[in-house]
């Protein structure tokens, strides 16, 4: 339980907020660069800030304000030219940097003059790497932006999946450090959606939470399972501040506001040897729906089940009333370590997992519960029979609505142009 004080920090996002300001000081993922690959311009809202998210025709990225310096018009409805985004009002072309480059009428009428100098417009820095677009908007200079070693990896079929979440970003972050919900949330509600009264799945009887450079981890023992189990000897990780790591895929909670979280996520799945060349040169790129047509939150997927805990905390958990229990000891050490953290940014220290090294932040690496699977790869026979990757190839299990050209392309790229003939292989 916290005093409403308490969850206010952890949960207010906008300028000026402790929170806001901390989460600033990070590189955050805001969208897939193929959301660009049909529109050069898009509105976003993140951490309260409302903006504008544009690709100009020369290929470079900006994160800029909303309005336009000149009658602060809407810049989400201007069009890109070669050198930045030009408003649909008068004109105005701005570049990714916030700066004024052109403003047509008054640079006809007054040669010369210097009044684009004092309109500039409020402007990020947007990074691209891995099919992701990362925005820092926090003050300079900007710390390295971390490339975790899964970004380094190759032969892949790579996916981003977005989706839009209507609550604050810190109760979907708790659930990053919750290993216990896995069994009643994703095994047993699965089990019982299906119809079935059983068995349930195996009991967690043993958990642990370990704090790391970049994060925590937590591990698991469910019945059956012993001391050199996977789960028990590496686990997940909450990523820091607001991810999750799982080997083969990352979550993020990115704040749109003190209401509303974008979720995003990438997922790389290392195809079979035999197909390696045909791994596709840029990610895949789409953006999930969670709720069904009859407007109730789909119950399907993995990460859809997730958020059915998210939303139903309310728009922002009321954590006054809450009873934390044995499980939650890692959600009570994130928010410890919050609270420890936006003191120290308020005196003026780098917070914690902050890359100031250029070569350290080259690859990252963070631990991984499976890493064979993902660096060294394994043949298309293994991959029909394997328990993690075989189910995979019938449907993509983290969130529904995976649109049909990506699930051919995923099937193509990993069983090659037979695809068809060989999924009937898979049994699981
Ligand atoms: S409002 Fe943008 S150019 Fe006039
Ligand atoms: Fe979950």
């Amino acid at each position: 339980m916290l005093s409403e004080a308490k969850n206010r920090i952890l949960t207010q996002v906008g300028p000026g907020t402790p929170m806001g300001e901390y989460l600033r000081r990070f590189w955050h993922p805001i969208a897939g660069a193929g959301e660009f690959d049909e529109t050069s311009v898009k509105a976003v809202r993140l951490m309260g800030e409302d903006l504008t998210l544009y690709k100009d025709l020369s290929g470079t990225f900006g994160l800029v304000d909303r309005h336009c310096a000149h009658r602060r018009a809407d810049l989400s409805y201007g069009y890109v030219e070669e050198t930045g985004i030009r408003c649909n009002y008068h004109g105005w072309l701005m570049n990714e940097k916030g700066a004024c480059l052109e403003q047509p009428f008054d640079d006809v009428a007054n040669p010369g003059h210097k009044g684009k100098e004092r309109c500039a417009i409020k402007a990020y820095p947007v990074r691209e790497v891995a099919g992701l677009l990362f925005a820092y908007m926090g003050p300079q200079p900007a710390p390295e932006l971390p490339i975790w070693e899964p970004f380094t990896w190759d032969k892949g079929f790579v996916e981003v999946v977005t989706a839009d979440i209507p609550c604050n970003w810190f109760q979907c972050q708790e659930n990053s450090c919750d290993p216990v919900h896995f069994e009643w949330m994703h095994d047993n509600w699965s089990l019982r959606q299906k119809g079935q009264l059983g068995p349930y799945s195996p009991k967690h009887f043993q958990v642990a939470f370990d704090e790391f450079e970049y994060g925590f981890t937590y591990r698991r023992r469910r019945e059956g399972q012993g001391e050199d189990d996977p789960m028990w000897m590496t686990g997940r990780v909450a990523l820091w501040p607001n991810g999750f790591y799982l080997g083969g895929h990352f979550e993020w909670r990115v704040p749109v506001d003190d209401e509303n979280t974008r979720s995003v996520t990438w997922f790389f799945t290392r195809l079979p040897i035999e197909s390696e060349h045909l791994a596709p040169k840029k990610a895949y790129w789409w953006h999930a729906p969670i709720t069904d047509e009859n407007g109730r939150w789909i119950t399907s997927h993995v990460i859809n089940q997730d958020i059915v805990a998210w939303v139903g905390q309310g728009r922002i958990s009321d954590r006054t009333k809450e009873n934390l229990g044995a499980s939650d000891r890692g959600i009570a050490m994130i928010r410890n370590r919050f609270f420890d953290e936006i003191e120290a940014v308020a005196q003026g220290r780098d917070p914690k997992g902050t890359l100031r090294d250029p070569q350290a932040a080259a690859c990252v690496r963070l631990p991984i519960a499976t890493p064979k699977l993902f660096r060294d790869g394994m043949s298309r026979k293994d991959y029909l029979s394997n328990w993690w990757f075989a189910p995979r190839l019938k449907d993509f299990r983290w969130h529904a609505g995976q649109p049909a050209h990506v699930r051919d392309a995923f099937r193509r790229a990993t069983l090659g142009e037979d695809y068809d003939a060989l999924i009937g292989d898979v049994t699981r």
